[in-house]
């Protein structure tokens, strides 16, 4: 099959989250498997000149006129990567905005991009099955057939489209439609409009043929008004045609086996090079080597609400007094990176931070902690939990969308589980559990056990890539009538 994604990250590319991983453990799955398959991505700054194969495309956003070109870069494991040159939106600093703002003109910069995607899959690369990917890239369902709908060529071609995070959804005042010149129809309940905005998402939601989201609990909760955000209606209308797919993880990057980011290199069957994976992490934060007597918790995050931070916030002095130390990375919203920072500076002998995007140092937190921290108020997949069970790092999550799936609580006696979960987003409730958590760690053989189960977890992507073939069948099947 051929299979064109659209999506504004993946790796190795553009990354700004778990939606850069998605795009470069899928595709790459997809085409280990005999498929056919590109990527269409912006060409951001720092992404390099790649040779042209459109010079010049026409397109129009509101009143003016753009003129993208379209290149391709190397393939890489058999996936072709197709980028959109229009350098007065794409040659910035920051994917979506810059000094903690969004950029004013990402309605135009995502809708010139999801044009030029539909012209791509016309002139350069047709597909059997198009595969778009959250707000940036909804308005390619909506205009392909509420634009383009008398065009034959893409009446037989299904657009699946992936929802990640149902809390970012392109909305925009009215005036929007104008700016990015879409017809006036589209500003319609049963399109574009959500309570008189424009809503990307949702005409992604409506025109898509089939949608899937990252996990099966997510593919739930989002049709429920706690985690809708809004537009729990829309997903509830289309729930026959909405699949959960629990997203892969990339274990030719992230296993301590073969990691090249970390000082040691580990398996579950010798963990004793964990230790030193563990001293270089803490000389990395400059922290005294006598914590790696303690249960380090890692924190590897974007610094948004979703991911809970301000549950730690509410009980950080009782999280200090208990024997652990903290390292975190992360970067976004000021006040988290400000609590974070307040944090290290309090107790700078138990405390690492670093403010900001480093992938290195993500990888050695990954493997020198012990405990890897995730007490998101929601989570649609969840990537970094996945990774950590890898390392034989534990996680601790809250038990919602793929954290509930993925992570089993440990259950000492029986010797089961792959985790620790709380279910109440407090802190309190966060702080019970690390206490749980701290007392596992204290019985080393129970703790040894939990690390063999973590470690011995296998989301892989094939498993994830076969159930979206099926889905693309599905969809396939709509068009074929
Ligand atoms: P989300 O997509 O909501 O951010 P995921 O757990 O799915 O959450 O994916 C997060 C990904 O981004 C992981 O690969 C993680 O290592 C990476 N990441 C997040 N923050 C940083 C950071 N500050 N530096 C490096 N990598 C980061
Ligand atoms: C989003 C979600 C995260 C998910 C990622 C990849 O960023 O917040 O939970 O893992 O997308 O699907």
């Amino acid at each position: 099959m051929r299979i064109l994604f659209a999506a504004s990250e993946a790796l190795p590319y553009a990354k700004t989250g778990g939606l850069g991983d998605v795009l470069e453990g899928l595709p790459r799955a997809l085409s280990a498997m005999g498929h056919d398959v590109a990527v269409v991505l912006p060409l951001y700054r720092g992404i390099g000149t790649r040779s042209v194969v459109l010079s010049s495309l026409t397109i129009p956003i509101g009143p003016r006129m753009h003129f993208p070109a379209i290149r391709e870069g190397d393939p890489l494991r058999g996936v072709r990567y197709f980028f959109v040159d229009a350098g007065e939106f794409f040659d910035r600093n920051g994917l979506y905005g810059e000094f903690g703002g969004e950029f004013g003109d990402n309605p135009e910069r995502f809708t010139l991009f999801s044009r030029a995607v539909i012209e791509i899959a016309k002139q350069v690369w047709q597909p059997d099955v198009m595969h778009c990917h959250d707000w940036q890239t909804a308005l390619v369902p909506v205009l392909l057939r509420g634009v383009y709908g008398f065009d034959p060529s893409f009446a037989r071609i299904p657009v699946v489209f992936t929802v990640h995070n149902m809390a970012y959804q392109g909305r925009y005042g009215q005036d929007v439609m104008w700016r990015i010149g879409l017809p006036g129809h589209l500003f319609h309940v049963n399109a574009l409009e959500f309570w008189g905005d424009v809503d990307f998402l949702k005409g992604g939601l409506l025109f898509a043929d089939y949608l899937t989201a990252v996990s099966r609990k997510y593919a739930e909760e989002i049709q429920t008004p706690e985690f809708g955000f809004g537009l729990d209606a829309v997903t509830r209308a289309r729930s026959s045609r909405l699949v959960g797919i629990l997203n892969g993880a990339d274990y030719s990057t992230w296993n301590p086996e073969n990691d090249r980011w970390i000082a040691a290199h580990y398996s579950a069957a010798g963990t004793t090079n964990k230790a030193i994976c563990k001293q270089d992490l803490l000389r990395e934060l400059r922290m005294p080597a006598e914590n790696s007597e303690r249960m380090v918790v890692g924190i590897v995050s974007r610094f948004v609400e979703q991911k809970g931070f301000d549950m730690i916030a509410h009980v950080a002095r009782e999280f200090l007094d208990e024997d652990v130390a903290i390292v975190a990375l992360g970067s976004g919203d000021h006040r988290y990176e400000a609590f974070f920072r307040m944090l290290a500076d309090a107790r700078p002998d138990r405390v690492g931070v670093r403010i900001g995007f480093d992938n290195v140092l993500a990888h050695k937190i990954q493997a020198g902690a012990d405990l890897f921290l995730m007490p998101s108020r929601y989570e649609p997949c969840g990537l970094s939990q996945m990774y950590s069970m890898r390392y034989g790092t534990i996680p601790l999550v809250r038990a919602t969308g793929g954290l509930d799936d993925t992570v089993e609580p440990f259950e000492p006696a029986a010797g089961r589980g792959t985790g620790f979960k709380f279910w109440d987003a407090t802190g309190p409730a966060l702080l019970d559990t690390l206490r749980w958590a701290l007392t596992c760690y204290r019985n080393r053989p129970a703790w040894a056990k939990l690390m063999q189960n973590a470690m011995a977890q296998n989301f892989s992507w094939e498993v994830a890539a076969a159930k979206y073939l099926d889905v693309y069948e599905r969809a396939r099947a709509v068009r074929a009538g």
